[in-house]
């Protein structure tokens, strides 16, 4: 199995309230389609179709009406981007996280993965998103694209684990670096790049620390440019790497 997830940036303008990019779409969609990998798990992320309404359902009372506008909006993302599947004739159905995950303190509790299982058993591509989802200890919460791949990367040991972003990797000091030891991400942190627009959960520093968490329990992850041309068929049907690899030890 292979756990890819597209980050809201590949697919949308971060800088404009919910706009696509279209071209991005499509251009996603023909790779995963040309790869023709039936044992695949996508997960996407919510960029401004999601990013802006969440900022605005924690700054403004935590109103179940914002809750449901930061749903409809990441879940419209989802819709769109299943719609571009299909006609690129991938089997692909979505699992939206407020359905069938609960929170307790911003962490996945729970998670029904039955829907998941039998949509691979039936060849079906599942393609989850971040979302908002209801915590137990208060409300609804943001669940990141990365927890669901760090999640899933735990219970479902995937043969590999690819983040499309729109940068290359991760850059440290003006520059993408090939590998991040797990171990040595304290001496990196402080430097990584942050996001410039409204990012409710935490940008590239939250990300590599989700997967600097599956590497220390062993599982390998790749950040890489999915807005370069041909970057997702050939991290999904190649060895080849194209972005930043992080795992434990030195490779
Ligand atoms: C954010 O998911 C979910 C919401 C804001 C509702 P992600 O954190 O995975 O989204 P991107 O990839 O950064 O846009």
């Amino acid at each position: 199995m292979i756990l890819l997830k597209i980050g809201g940036s590949v697919l949308t303008d971060k800088a404009r309230a919910s706009t696509v990019r279209k071209d991005f779409l499509r251009m996603v969609a023909q790779q995963i389609a040309n790869a023709k990998r039936d044992d695949l798990v996508l997960v996407h992320g919510a960029g401004s179709f999601g990013h802006p309404q969440a900022a605005a359902y924690l700054s403004k009372g935590r109103s179940i009406s914002d809750a449901w506008k930061t749903h409809r909006a990441v879940s419209s993302l989802n819709t769109l981007f299943i719609n571009e599947l299909h006609s690129q004739r991938v089997p692909a159905l979505p699992i939206h996280p407020l359905d069938s995950i609960t929170l307790d303190g911003g962490r996945i509790a729970r998670f029904d993965m039955a829907v998941l299982g039998l949509m691979l058993e039936n060849d079906i591509i599942p393609v989850l998103h971040g979302d908002i989802v209801l915590d137990s200890a208060d409300g609804f919460n943001i669940l990141s694209g990365d927890q669901i791949v760090a999640f899933l990367a735990q219970r479902m040991q995937p043969e590999k684990i690819g983040i499309g972003t729109d940068v290359d990797g991760i850059i440290y000091k003006g520059e993408k670096i090939s590998h991040l030891n797990a171990n040595e991400f304290e001496n990196y942190r402080k430097e990584i790049v942050g996001s410039s627009v409204v990012d409710v959960t935490g940008g590239m520093l939250r990300k590599v620390s989700e997967l600097v968490e599956i590497a220390k329990a062993g599982i390998q992850s790749e950040i890489f440019n999915a807005t370069r041309g041909g970057n997702i068929a050939k991290f999904l049907i190649s060895n080849q790497q194209v972005g930043t690899i992080i795992s434990i030890g030195t490779k």
